[in-house]
């Protein structure tokens, strides 16, 4: 599949978006300050916290799984068998996973949680992080997937 384009200009601090690319879910998050405060704290209780075993290209093999920390570009397809994750969980106990639920996502299939990087936490169902798919930033607002 080709390349595709997603202008991120319009989104705020803490929204998401999702594109398309070869018929897959992308969603594009723009993390604030507190969301990226939030990937700090629980590494003790991911599966692949460095994302060893995980699927990301070189440039997002970082704590923040991204180019730009600002922006989260992730597949939004459960590694567990194919579902999509809800798009993002709050923090804390509005969740209903607790005090110390730093935010991110649920799958609705058998419950895998994954932080605001999309990396999965201990003891779920899904057994890596969330794909970061190829993609590349164009200018300060467009990203290129693919
Ligand atoms: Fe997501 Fe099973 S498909 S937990």
């Amino acid at each position: 599949g080709a390349p595709v384009e997603a202008d991120v200009a319009k989104l705020a601090p803490g929204e998401m978006m999702t594109a398309e690319w070869r018929g897959k879910p992308v969603w594009i998050l723009r993390r604030t300050p507190e969301m990226l405060a939030s990937l700090s704290g629980h590494e003790d209780r991911l599966a692949d916290p460095l994302s060893a075993a995980s699927l990301q290209p070189d440039y997002a093999a970082n704590r923040q799984r991204a180019i730009n920390e600002e922006y989260l570009v992730v597949i939004g397809i459960c590694t567990h068998l194919g579902c999509s994750p809800s798009e993002k969980l709050q923090a804390g106990p509005a969740s209903g996973l607790g005090a110390d639920w730093p935010g991110g996502f649920l799958c609705p299939c058998h419950g895998s949680i994954f932080d605001l990087a999309g990396r999965v936490f201990r003891h779920q169902p899904a057994p890596t992080n969330l794909e970061i798919p190829p993609h590349a930033w164009l200018s300060a607002t467009k990203l290129l997937i693919g």
